[in-house]
């Protein structure tokens, strides 16, 4: 997409959207309606514990979705959009407080890098040297680093400036990783763009260069609930999935290297299935997992946008559409959350499968995996990955 900045701190049209209620003082507004005028609005959203500034954008679509995003980890904080009958809610896990992400974060809504997912015993070697990273994860016991480490990508306040073309509005991210960033090689400048289109589409667009070799792997970790945030669990969500083979796991989440048909398995998501139909099925892919929490090899290798996921709530209607150009996708349903995680609703916490993840990438352990495609990114050659989640009803 091509990209005009747009300066200032309230763009486009916020005369319009004072006047429709597109926003409030706690973000956007549940009752925007539609036709509203695209516009970025930015104010104050805190301040992390280190004294730095976190600002938020509210981003007004003018096919009426709305988005809260936070230049602390380019977190989605709220995602407001359309059910069958026009009511908007939001469907998206978060916080409302800068310190309720520092404090306890599944990685809500949030930008992850350098390295999405999980690298086994948090080492690989490349060109022959062998680094380590951060374990911060260790799931049936066997420490893992997930999601770059012990401050990736996530609790990075990154550069940010509005943006608009046509009729889309947006924001350009920027980040520079250092050498050694989490014990990876090279300096990394890396270059996020959202978007968000007049057909209810948020388009992100992942650029990175790198001084040394190095492994890249970039996602966005959005939780979907499409009754709502903290309006019970997920399992009732339909989901297809683009993809006949999976990477199935050891007990630590780690890929056995093996590709695996789908076919008859309670994997199969080749036609959307209820997320609960099979996740109690007598599997131990899924006592591995606590439930879906896998990694999907998509039938899409083109390095092209195309579909990768579907999902559906039939009560809202609300209806979502992945599409990427990465290889692969995890889906991990939320066997993580407690009832001990507070939503952003005053008194409720959130629920055990709360939400969901559709994370767009290249599979886990890919750098110590020499048959999976490679994620190693090399000096003078450019990552680039793109990814839409297309909101609509049914
Ligand atoms: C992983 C889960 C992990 C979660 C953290 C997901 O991407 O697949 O295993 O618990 O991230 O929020």
């Amino acid at each position: 997409m091509k990209k005009r900045m747009i300066r200032g701190t309230v763009l486009a049209c916020v005369a319009a959207a004072a006047v429709t209620g597109c926003t409030t003082d706690k973000g956007a507004s549940a009752e925007m309606s539609k036709g509203c005028e695209p516009s970025v609005v930015v104010k104050p959203f805190g301040k992390t514990k280190d004294g730095q500034l976190v600002q938020q954008y509210t981003l007004t679509g003018a096919g009426g979705v709305v988005m809260d995003v936070i230049d602390y980890g380019g977190k989605v904080v709220r995602l407001y959009t359309p059910d069958r009958s026009g009511a908007k809610t939001d469907i998206t896990l978060g916080f409302n407080t800068v310190g309720g992400y520092e404090t306890q974060d599944p990685y809500f809504g949030s930008l992850i890098g350098r390295f999405g997912n999980r690298i086994a015993s948090g080492k690989f070697t490349l060109d022959g040297k062998t680094y380590t990273l951060p374990l911060n994860n260790t799931p049936g016991d066997m420490p893992c680093s997930l999601h770059g480490g012990d401050k990736g990508f996530n609790a990075y306040v990154w550069h940010s400036e509005p943006l608009s073309e046509g009729k889309s509005v947006g924001i350009k991210f920027t980040v520079t990783s250092p050498d050694g960033d989490q014990g990876y090689p090279g300096k990394l400048d890396v270059t996020v763009h959202y978007w968000l289109t007049p057909e209810n589409v948020w388009r992100i667009e992942y650029e990175a260069v790198t001084d040394k070799a190095t492994p890249v792997n970039l996602t966005q970790h959005l939780y979907f609930n499409f009754k709502g945030e903290a309006e019970g669990s997920i399992l009732d969500h339909e989901l297809t999935l683009f993809a006949d083979r999976m990477t199935p796991v050891n007990k630590g989440l780690i890929p056995t290297g093996q590709i695996v048909p789908v076919k008859g398995t309670p994997f199969d998501f080749t036609t959307p299935w209820a997320i609960g139909a099979r996740i109690n099925a007598d599997n131990e892919q899924l006592r591995f997992g606590g439930g879906y929490d896998h990694n999907w090899v998509l039938n899409n290798q083109s390095g092209k946008l195309a579909p990768a996921a579907a999902l559906y709530e039939k009560t809202t209607g609300r209806y979502l559409e992945v599409w990427t150009s990465e290889p692969a996708i995890q889906f991990y349903c939320g066997n993580f959350l407690t009832d001990q995680v507070p939503s952003k609703k005053p008194g409720k916490n959130l629920c055990y499968r709360g939400g969901l993840a559709l994370e767009t990438q290249h599979s886990p352990d890919s750098p110590n995996q020499p048959s999976f495609p490679s994620t190693i990114l090399r000096p003078g050659a450019v990552y680039k990955s793109v990814t839409e989640y297309r909101f609509g009803v049914k």
